[in-house]
Parts: structure tokens; sequence; C-alpha cells
């Protein structure tokens, strides 16, 4: 961890964001209270960051089959890699006993076996999409930071998001980051918080670049303006076919998605890396309207947010997604995508439920979450994580 000053919490008296200290997929997951007593927390923060593929990319089983065919000719390489963060009231919300009047009156959402469970026993009185599980506490939050890998000495290349069109990217339905035609130079030297401009001829030369990059065109930053970590040797290696990336080299927050159960169908922000206004592409996200006391590095991320479908009832859908993520061949139409159409879709189906909701093919108009398609699936109050559990 850098001494970058984020706000937050203080650990061995270097501030640290908050959400670096919260629990991660994994340990959120687990069953927190002892036996014992219910006032007892069992979960220990690690110390590394569990960093690991989305899944969300391999969600689709049309998606997974795709994938292996496009990975059979080239070695796979990882370009970002995310972890999940819930703070402590996400965590309890998750870990309490549901009470509810069928069945055997009380269910757990943690595991598989208990979720399918839930959602088997529901009464086929409920109408569709009044099946759910309880909502989480109005206090929960839950993140997902993506990172992009950087060495720690010299520069090394980072792909800059400059859009869809076809002078952006190579791929213009999916344009994942390693086809982006815009890169940035990161001088891990240079710690100055503004900075940004064009490179000069050839400073690319030398520079760190992830194999299989498009870069046409470079750009120049200095680090201070990019939050980073530290990485372990496990997160090192989990940067598959980037051997040059080892322990202690960087772990660059490319992109952040935030959510917090503050409305009942949670409000939903993403942010991802543009530097300094005068080269962001202001579509997914803007770095407009900042508040003044925003500093470095954090004023170097756009955001879009989308708290519900759409604006105005479906006349107008809500766009907002973040380009280093939902732009995967594993998401249709993730380009075009909110947030809230694909994770109000979160559910588990009871047995012998047939095509329940997945993710959107398209966002041209609302989905209905109490539609005929929800009969026969518990929703899971928006959460992804929670429905996915295997
Ligand atoms: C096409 C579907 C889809 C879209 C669009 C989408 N997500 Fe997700 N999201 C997922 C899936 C699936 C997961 C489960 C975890 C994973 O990817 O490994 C997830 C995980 C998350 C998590 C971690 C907690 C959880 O609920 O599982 C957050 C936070 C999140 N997404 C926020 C957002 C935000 C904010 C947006 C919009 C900018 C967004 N998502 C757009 C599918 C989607």
């Amino acid at each position: 961890m850098t001494g970058i000053s984020s706000g937050g919490a203080t650990i061995a008296e270097i501030e640290v964001p908050i959400w670096t200290t919260w629990p991660d997929q994994t340990q959120a997951l687990k069953p927190i209270f002892s036996k014992s007593g219910a006032s007892e927390l069992l979960f220990e923060l690690s110390q590394e960051t569990a960093m690991r593929r989305p899944k969300q990319f391999k969600h689709l089983k049309k998606a997974e089959v795709k994938a292996k065919a496009d990975t059979a000719a080239a070695p796979e390489i990882v370009y970002t890699l995310e972890t999940e963060r819930f703070n402590r009231t996400w965590v309890i919300s998750a870990n309490t006993p549901q009470i509810v009047p069928f069945g055997q009156g009380i269910y757990s959402i943690l595991g598989k076996a208990n979720i399918d469970n839930y959602a088997n026993d529901f009464p086929a009185s409920y109408s569709p999409g009044a099946k759910a599980i309880l909502d989480f506490d109005a206090r929960a939050i839950e993140t997902k930071p993506v990172y992009y890998a950087l060495k720690s000495k010299g520069t090394s290349i980072m792909p800059y998001w400059q859009g869809t069109s076809s002078s952006a990217t190579t791929n213009t339905t999916n344009p994942v980051p390693e086809t982006w035609k815009t890169c940035v130079i990161i001088d891990a030297e240079n710690t100055a918080t503004t900075g940004m401009r064009v490179a000069t001829a050839n400073e690319q030369n030398g520079a760190y670049a992830a194999p299989g990059l498009q870069c046409a065109s470079y750009l120049y930053a200095p680090i201070g303006m990019v939050f980073v970590q530290s990485l372990t040797a496990l997160e090192a290696a989990a940067f598959e076919g980037q051997p040059d990336i080892k322990a202690g080299d960087f772990g660059a927050l490319m992109a952040m998605h935030v959510n917090s159960k503050e409305t009942d169908s949670w409000t939903w922000q993403t942010f991802y890396w543009q530097g300094d206004p005068s080269f962001e592409t202001n579509s997914p996200g803007s770095l407009e309207g900042q508040p003044s006391s925003l500093g470095a590095p954090w004023s170097s991320y756009a955001m879009c947010t989308a708290y519900d479908q759409s604006y105005d009832r479906g006349a107008t859908m809500n766009l907002c997604y973040n380009p280093y993520l939902e732009t995967s061949p594993g998401i249709p139409d993730g380009i075009q995508s909110n947030c809230v159409s694909c994770h109000g879709s979160a559910n588990v189906a009871a047995q012998g439920t047939e095509n329940p909701p997945s993710y959107p093919s398209n966002y041209d108009k609302l989905i209905d979450f109490g539609g005929s398609e929800f009969k026969g699936v518990m929703k899971t109050d928006f959460s992804w994580t929670i429905a996915d559990q295997q």
C-alpha cells in the first residue's frame, strides 16, 4: 500500500480507503456468528486482496463456450482483476436468519443449498416478483474494485477509454480495455498529482506493456493521479500471461462499482479512470461536477449513476456502465446497459422453473420485475453475488 491519502480508515498510521478494510467476497459469504453466542463475529480480515477474474464475464453458459473457443488459439492474458468488498452491515444482513410465514419458517441466504431450499419452499400462491429474500439493511454497502497491473518502477502502458467508435477501439461491439487504441504511459517515478499530457514522440519505448494491447496513440500521466496498491505474489500471478508482473508491482484501481441500500432499489454509481478532463470521453460517465474538496487521486475518476432503469418511466432508458466491466463479450449489449435492469433480474430459480430471468438481452425497455418471467423465481434484492453462490 502506498501512502496516498484518501480519507477513511487508518491502519498502522497509514490512511487507507475504508473499503480496503472490508471483507471480500469469500469472507463475506461465510457464516460469521459463532454457535456459542451471536454477538461474536468470527471473520478475520485477510492481509491479501483476493483479486480474481470477474465472474460476471462468464455468467452466460453460451458465453462460456464462446470464451473457450476464442482462447483455444492463444494463451490467456488477464488484463484486469476484481474483488468485491462488503461493509459490515452487509455481512451482518446476509448472516441474519430470515423469518418467513411458510415452509420451515426460517431460512439462511448463505450457501447454495440454503438459498435453493428457500426458493423451493416459496408457496406458489405468491405472485411473480413477490417471491424475494428480505431486503438488506439500509446501511449496507457493496463495492467492486477493478485493477490493472503496472510496474512499480519506470513507466507502464495502460489502455485509456475513448468510447466505442472504430477510431477508439478495434472491437466496437465488445470494446474491452485490450482493444482500446489510446493508451496512457503511467510514470511510477513521478508522484505529482496533476500533469497529464500528450506523450512526446517515442516516450512509450521501454515502458512495460501487457502483451496484445492495441495502442496507436499515447498520453502521459504521473502515478500520483492513480490509486495503486502493492500486489502480493499471488495477486501478481493472477495476472496470467503477464510474467513480468511480480510481487511489489502495482494493482492500479481502474474502475469501481459502488452500491448502497439507502433506497429500496439501492443507489448505483460507477467510477473509472479518466485522469484529466481535457482528455476524457464524457460517455458513459464524466469527471464533471466533482466537489472541489475531492483530492487526488480520486478526482481522476469519472462517474455515472443509474438509480433507476430509466429517467422517465421507460421513455429514456438510463445508460450507465463501466468500460472496464460491462464491455465484456460475456455480457449481451453491455455498452447499452444500466445497473438496475441487470441486477434487478438477479434471482434463484425454484426447482423445475424453465427459463428463469438471466442477463437482459437488451436495454430497449424497462424490465417488469413483477412480470410473468419472474414466476417461480426468488429475487435476491439486486444481488448477483447472493444469487450466483456455488
Ligand atoms: C449484465 C449484467 C450486469 C450489469 C449491467 C451490471 N452488473 Fe454488477 N454484477 C453483475 C454480476 C453477475 C455480479 C456478480 C459478481 C461477479 O461479477 O463476479 C455483479 C456484481 C456487482 C457488485 C458486487 C455485489 C453484487 O451485487 O453482487 C456490485 C457492487 C455491482 N455489480 C455494481 C454494478 C453497478 C454499479 C453497475 C452499473 C454501473 C452494474 N453492477 C452493472 C452483473 C451486472
